[in-house]
C-alpha cells in the first residue's frame, strides 16, 4: 500500500544550518495497516510524513502509494490520495466559513467542479448531517455555524471527518490530538479509530503519547536520527507495554528517548 524506499532529506545543505532530517528512512505498509509513530524530538517523524505528502522533494529514494510512484508528483497532485490532519486545530478548516461549506469543500476536493457555483445540494446536506452526527458533538444541528465558533476539539473532529470524507488511500496524522485536553483527545482518538475501520483506511499516526501509540493501531514504529529503528509487527504489538517500548528504543538507539512531551505524558 505504501512503500517508503530508503529516502533521505537534508535541509539547508552546505550551510551552517544543515540538518539531515531523514538519513535512510524505509517503511512498508500493508493495506489497512494503522501504524503509530514515536521517537525523540527531531527524529524525523514529521519530515517523513511531509515527504510522503510531497511538501518538498526528497534527495534520495522513492515513495510508492498503492502501486503509483509519487516521488516526482507535486504536493497538489498527491492530495487526491491523501488525508492529512496536523497538530494545530486552527489549520485544516476555514474559520470564516460555515460547517457545511467546509464539508462541501472537502467533498469536492479534486473534483472538477467549482465549490459554490450550484450551492450545496439537499443530497449533500443530508450526507453531511449523517456524517456529522457520528461525531456525537451535536454539530449536525449547527451546520450553518461558522467554524471559527467551534472549540479546538470540535474543530479537530471536523477536520478528521473532512480528511476522510473522500476515503483517501492514506491518512497522515501528525500529533493531531496533542493540542487538546486529555478527555477531548481521547474522544478524537476514538473517532480516528472508528473512521479508519469504517473506511478501511491505511494510516500513519505520529504521537508523543506512548500509551496511545500502544493502544491504537496494529503496528508501531520508532524513529531515531532520520531512520526507522524499530518496527513492531501486529502479532507482537498487542502484548507490548510502555516499559518494553522504552527498552527496545534504548537497546536499538544506544541511548535514552529524548522527547520531553513524551516523557511528560
Ligand atoms: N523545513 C525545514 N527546514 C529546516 N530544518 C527542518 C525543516 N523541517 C524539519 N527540520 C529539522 O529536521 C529535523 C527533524 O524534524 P522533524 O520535524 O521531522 O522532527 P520530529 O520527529 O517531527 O520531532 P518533534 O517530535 O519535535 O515534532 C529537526 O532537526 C528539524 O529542526
Ligand atoms: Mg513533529
Amino acid at each position: 500500500m505504501l512503500d517508503i524506499n530508503h529516502i533521505a532529506k537534508t535541509f539547508n545543505p552546505g550551510t551552517i544550518t544543515e540538518k539531515k532530517a531523514l538519513v535512510d528512512a524505509d517503511l512498508h505498509l500493508q493495506d489497512g495497516d494503522f501504524v503509530t509513530v514515536i521517537g525523540g524530538n527531531g527524529a524525523g517523524k514529521s519530515t517523513m510524513l511531509n515527504a510522503v505528502a510531497g511538501v518538498f522533494p526528497v534527495d534520495r529514494g522513492n515513495i510508492v502509494i498503492d502501486g503509483e510512484d509519487v516521488t516526482d508528483l507535486s504536493e497538489h497532485r498527491r492530495a487526491r490520495l491523501l488525508g492529512r490532519v496536523f497538530q494545530d486545530p486552527m489549520t485544516g478548516t476555514a474559520a470564516a466559513m460555515t460547517i457545511e461549506e467546509n464539508m462541501a469543500l472537502a467533498n469536492r476536493r479534486g473534483k472538477h467542479r467549482s465549490p459554490f457555483r450550484w450551492g450545496i445540494t439537499q443530497k449533500e446536506r443530508s450526507m453531511f448531517r449523517d456524517e456529522l452526527a457520528r461525531l456525537g458533538l451535536g454539530l449536525e444541528n449547527r451546520m450553518q455555524a461558522k467554524v471559527g465558533l467551534l472549540s479546538g476539539g470540535q474543530r479537530q473532529a471536523l477536520t478528521l471527518l473532512m480528511a476522510t470524507l473522500q476515503k483517501p488511500q492514506l491518512l497522515l496524522l501528525d500529533e493531531h490530538t496533542a493540542a487538546l485536553d486529555p478527555k477531548t483527545a481521547a474522544k478524537v482518538l476514538h473517532l480516528t479509530r472508528e473512521l479508519i475501520q469504517d473506511h478501511h483506511l491505511t494510516a500513519m499516526m505520529v504521537t508523543h503519547n506512548m500509551k496511545d501509540a500502544l493502544q491504537y493501531g496494529n503496528r508501531i514504529i520508532m524513529m531515531h536520527e532520520g531512520r526507522v529503528i524499530v518496527d513492531v509487527e501486529p502479532e507482537m504489538k498487542a502484548s507490548l507495554r510502555v516499559e518494553n517500548l522504552l527498552e527496545m528504543f534504548e537497546h536499538t538507539s544506544g541511548g535514552k528517548l529524548d522527547n520531553d512531551r513524551m516523557l511528560l505524558s
